[in-house]
């Protein structure tokens, strides 16, 4: 993030300041980490050290069960610290009812920007519509929030692309006929497993009609794997068949069913399009240890840690690294285009039932074996003394 954007929000939340000391920065932090008058006038405005500033700003995070959302956390604490703050970040521990009550603490609060990811992409529309009414701008981050019209802004990465990305993997991978293939999708509450999943259909379709995959554990899919294109109904047909809920342990469950029904003809060397690093793992490990798999190919997405690890040890094949240093950054310079009463940038839009939101969505970077350390840790992403035999 440019010190100019993280300096302007500063001084637009110092500008909306008033008295919470919950979650304003520590009273000596504040005016010693206020830029030069030139750089930022509005911090010269900066309230007494014993006056904390309110955050003009709320995030409101899905769980901490799932990894991915610990990293955009750990992200947007980095960068608001570097500004000399500390941002209001809660989680909704999976539960809808609990992220609705999260949001009216921020209203409550006065926030006049809420960046927040649902857990549920319809159930968060009552959330919304009462942050919408109380004058606050909603950015959907990362996952959209469906069927309201009270979304102003969606910060993204381009999901198709990634679900288009993993599919690549596997058809780079398979060579000959009837290779068999396993599909796995995330949440089915989660707009963007309909995302991943159109995108990974796009590229695998054509390569199941004409015969370098059969579908092996979906009779929904086989029954429509006639079609290129499939409607949101139909996707979520498949998706209700072959969903991990984006759970490790739902994962692994549904991995085992599969390949008890299976029989040895349907495994060998097995391919496998799995959502997410976390549900990936899981699912690797149970293919692993079944006798009947001579080897497997299998996807990933979001460069956890654990499952840089398993790369690195050839135990996952591919991940899609989702740089979230990249969308919290593009999160707090739309916040401060609104708070400066600018429109933040857009490239296209997603409709999300009810209203067409603008996005400008960020791109994504296929990691295997082969790049892992130019992606992951040379671009600083994360530690090289974090793994072990980096390639
Ligand atoms: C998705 C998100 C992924 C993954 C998943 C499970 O919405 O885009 O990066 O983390 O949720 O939490």
């Amino acid at each position: 993030m440019s010190k100019k954007y993280l300096y302007s929000l500063m001084a637009v939340l110092v500008a909306a300041a008033t008295a919470l000391s919950a979650c304003g920065p520590a009273a000596t932090a504040a005016p010693t980490a206020a830029p030069a008058a030139t750089s930022a006038p509005a911090a010269t405005s900066a309230p007494a050290a014993t006056a904390a500033p309110a955050f003009a700003v709320g995030v409101v995070l899905p769980t901490k069960n799932e990894p991915r959302w610990i990293q955009d956390e750990t992200r947007f604490n980095d960068a608001f610290k570097a500004a000399g703050y500390t941002v209001q970040i809660l989680f909704s521990d999976g539960d809808s009812a609990k992220e609705k009550a999260n949001v009216e603490a921020l209203i409550s609060q006065g926030i006049k920007v809420l960046i927040i990811c649902p857990q549920d992409a319809a159930a968060a529309g009552a959330a919304v519509d009462e942050a919408h009414a109380a004058g606050i701008k909603v950015i959907s981050y990362d996952r959209l929030i469906r069927d309201t019209a009270s979304v102003d802004y969606y910060v993204t990465f381009d999901s198709v692309s990634v679900g288009k990305a993993q599919a690549q993997y596997l058809v780079d991978h398979a060579t000959g006929t009837k290779n068999p293939l396993y599909l796995y999708a995330g949440a089915a509450t989660d707009n963007n497993a309909f995302l991943f999943f159109e995108g990974a259909w796009d590229v695998l379709q054509p390569k199941i009609a004409d015969g370098t995959f059969v579908i092996k554990n979906s009779d929904k899919a086989v029954g429509l794997q006639g079609s290129a294109t499939l409607t949101r109904d139909q996707e979520g047909t498949i998706i209700g068949q072959v969903t991990t809920d984006w759970k490790f342990d739902t994962a692994k469950n549904l991995a085992e069913a599969n390949l008890t029904a299976a029989k040895a003809s349907d495994k060998g060397n097995v391919f496998i399009l799995a959502p997410n690093d976390g549900t990936a793992r899981a699912i690797a490990d149970t293919f692993g240890a079944d006798k009947d798999v001579k080897s497997y190919v299998i996807t990933g997405q979001d460069a956890e840690e654990a499952s840089i690890q398993y790369i690195i040890d050839g135990k996952q094949s591919m991940t899609v690294l989702k740089d979230v240093r990249t969308l919290v950054k593009d999160a707090i310079a739309a916040a401060v285009d609104y708070l400066t009463g600018k429109t933040p940038p857009q490239t296209t839009t997603y409709n999300n039932g009810k209203v067409d939101v603008p996005a400008s969505p960020s791109p994504i970077v296929s990691v295997d074996k082969s790049n892992v350390k130019a992606a992951v840790i040379d671009s600083g992403y994360w530690p090289a003394g974090d793994f072990k035999n980096l390639p």
